[in-house]
Order: C-alpha cells, then sequence, then structure tokens
C-alpha cells in the first residue's frame, strides 16, 4: 500500500571560523591535550564570534541545505530549529531563521530536547509531513553552546561547542515497505528523573538569567552507553532490519569512547560510523546534521543507503531513527 514518506532532499551546515584547539584550553583551565584526547576523543572545536548568534549559524546551514535541494525559501512550509541555547527567550530562533531567510510564509517553531533535538526535530517534521500538514520541512539544529558553559570547570568546557547542520524534508509517495527512501522509523525517549545530571543552572522562570552548563559525566556516560544500545534495537526491531543492513551509522557526537561502544554493540566495523567529533566537539542538537551533511558532501551517502541517526541528551532524553538515502 502506498505511503506518505518524508525524503532528505537536501543537506547543509556551518561551523564557525574560530578554532579552538586542546592546547589553547590547556592554558586555560587545568587539563592536556593527553587527557581531552584520551577520555573524549576531542581535538579541537569551533567558537562563535562576538556577536554571532545561534541564528546566524543556523541560517548560513539552512541556505546551504536550500541550495543542495535547489530550493527557494518559499517553497518551505516549516522551519523547525532544535536548539537548547536560542538567541533569545522569545520569539523562537526559528522565526528569526525564517525572517533571515527572507520567508514570507510558512510556519516556525523551536524545539528543546538538547543533544538529541535533531532526531526529535526530524521525528516532529516527519510527522508533519506525512499528516499533509506540511509538505516541505527545514530541520535545522543549531546551538552556541560556548555561551552557557563555565570556562572555569575544566569538567565540561572542554567538551562542548558551537555549529549548525540543516536538512530539507519533502513529502513522497513510496512503496510502503523498508526500502522506501525517506524517514523509515522514528523512537523518542525521555526520563525526568535524571535532570541533575544535566542541566543548566538557569532560566527565566528560576534564575531569572541564562545559567551555566553543569554534567556529572561518568553517569550522563553510563546512561548513554545503554539508552543508545536500547533505542537503537528498537529502531530495527520495528522495521525488520537487520545490524548488516545499516550501511551508515551517524550518531550523536558527544564522546568517540560512547561512539566505539554503540558501533561495537552492533558490531559495525568504525569505516560505516561517521565521527565528527574529534574536530567539532559536542555540538548538542547541531552534531548530528553536521556528521550528516559532511558524510554527504564527501560522497560517503550515496542514494538507497540506510541511515541510522542517534541521539542522547539532558533531560535524558535519547532517540533513534532509520532513513533510507
Ligand atoms: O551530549 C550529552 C551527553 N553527554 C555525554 O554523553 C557526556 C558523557 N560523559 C563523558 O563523555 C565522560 O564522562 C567525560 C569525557 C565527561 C569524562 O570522562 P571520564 O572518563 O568519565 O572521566 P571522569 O569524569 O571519571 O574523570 C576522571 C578524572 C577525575 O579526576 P579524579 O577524580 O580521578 O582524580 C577528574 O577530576 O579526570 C579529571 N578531569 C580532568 N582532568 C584533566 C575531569 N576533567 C578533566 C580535564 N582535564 N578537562
Amino acid at each position: 500500500m502506498n505511503m506518505r514518506r518524508s525524503v532528505i532532499i537536501g543537506t547543509g551546515s556551518y561551523l564557525p571560523e574560530r578554532v579552538l584547539t586542546n592546547e589553547e584550553l590547556s592554558t586555560m583551565v587545568d587539563t592536556s591535550d593527553e587527557w581531552i584526547v584520551a577520555r573524549s576523543g576531542i581535538r579541537e572545536r569551533r567558537i562563535a564570534a562576538d556577536g554571532e548568534l545561534t541564528s546566524d549559524l543556523a541560517t548560513k546551514a539552512a541556505q546551504a541545505a536550500l541550495d543542495a535541494a535547489g530550493l527557494q525559501p518559499d517553497d518551505i512550509d516549516l522551519v523547525l530549529v532544535a536548539t537548547a541555547t536560542p538567541d533569545e527567550t522569545f520569539p523562537a530562533t526559528a522565526t528569526t531563521v525564517q525572517k533571515k531567510l527572507g520567508m514570507t510564509r510558512g510556519f516556525a517553531f523551536d524545539l528543546q530536547a538538547v543533544c538529541t533535538g535533531f532526531i526529535y526535530a526530524l521525528a516532529t517534521a516527519d510527522n508533519f509531513v506525512k499528516c499533509g500538514q506540511a509538505n516541505r520541512a527545514l530541520v535545522i539544529g543549531a546551538e552556541t553552546f560556548s555561551r552557557i558553559l563555565d570556562w572555569e570547570d575544566r569538567t565540561t568546557c572542554v567538551l562542548f561547542a558551537d555549529g549548525a547542520g540543516a536538512i530539507i524534508l519533502e513529502a513522497s509517495e513510496e512503496e510502503g515497505t523498508n526500502q522506501d527512501r525517506g524517514v523509515l522509523t522514528s523512537h523518542l525517549h525521555a526520563d525526568g528523573n535524571h535532570h541533575d545530571l544535566l542541566f543548566v543552572d538557569g532560566g527565566p522562570s528560576s534564575t531569572q538569567s541564562t545559567g551555566y552548563l553543569r554534567m556529572a559525566g561518568r553517569e550522563v556516560f553510563k546512561h548513554a552507553v545503554n539508552n543508545l544500545a536500547s533505542v537503537v534495537g528498537e529502531a530495527l526491531e520495528a522495521t525488520g532490519l537487520e545490524t548488516d543492513d545499516i550501511d551508515w551509522l551517524i550518531p550523536h557526537q558527544a564522546n568517540k569512547r560512547i561512539i566505539d561502544g554503540t558501533g561495537r554493540k552492533l558490531k559495525m566495523p568504525s569505516e560505516k560510523v561517521v565521527v565528527t567529533v574529534d574536530r567539532h566537539g559536542n555540538t548538542s542538537a547541531a552534531s548530528v546534521p553536521l556528521a550528516l551533511d559532511e558524510a554527504v558532501r564527501d560522497g560517503r551517502i550515496k542514494k538507497g543507503d540506510l541511515l541510522l541517526l542517534e541521539a542522547m541528551g539532558g533531560g535524558f532524553t535519547w532517540g533513534s531513527a532509520l532513513v533510507r538515502w
């Protein structure tokens, strides 16, 4: 039976120019290149310039995705920005991106699921497309985490960074099998009981300030490995597909050891795992679309390939999606 699916027809990304290396960080806090590489796999990351906002990064990534798809901004019905670092408390950064792109139509909103934000946004936009409320959706993950880091806390400031990635989803009539192009399945989870392990200690309602990121890294690590393994299994079970069917694992880029752990559990050879954490650090909601865009543009991902996307973050939130390219 024919089925309406959301097919990714373009990707784009943007990284700020400024590169912050581990060596430079080790002049700011008591750390070393050796420790950061061994514990996280990160070698360098990008930091937004003064006055460069989440919406600026998002707009550049979005424009690249529009160009890749051969579309104009007004061809888009929905702009969805996944971010934990919006320009302002309101309006939604998505409406600022809409304006910066020169769009005069459509609807736009932000979505907050921290590092799982892009997977949540992909699933949300997919549902808008599948139910017919949108034909084309611009889905963006964009962050300026440098603005919510405590630059004196060595346990967090060496890990997170800035960037943006974007995709365009378009409705397509497919056959309704797991050979279809587009989003085949998505699985979302949350458990608010783990708030204290990863949060920002400020906000409009609590402190009337922005606050700083706080993380119990070792605890988050353990949950990440378990939650990611289970949500990845869920995606395969739902579609009847197997590990061998997956061409590319595109994981959230928090820590190379977590990525390797998930790859090992899936028995996926490392050549099939897209890794950017060494150069990007943890860009939260931007990390999956940044990695996806890199592997699309360098020609690794080809039409018909099966992609497994996954992420885990504050909340906790976690999720996965299977997408046929
Ligand atoms: O994206 C959202 C999800 N986030 C994640 O998935 C992050 C999950 N967590 C992690 O990636 C890892 O837990 C970290 C990279 C944050 C830390 O690695 P770890 O192997 O869990 O190290 P640890 O926290 O157990 O710390 C080991 C030691 C500690 O010293 P003691 O107590 O053993 O004496 C820390 O104080 O390393 C120390 N340490 C540092 N040393 C040098 C912590 N941060 C640093 C640092 N440089 N930057």
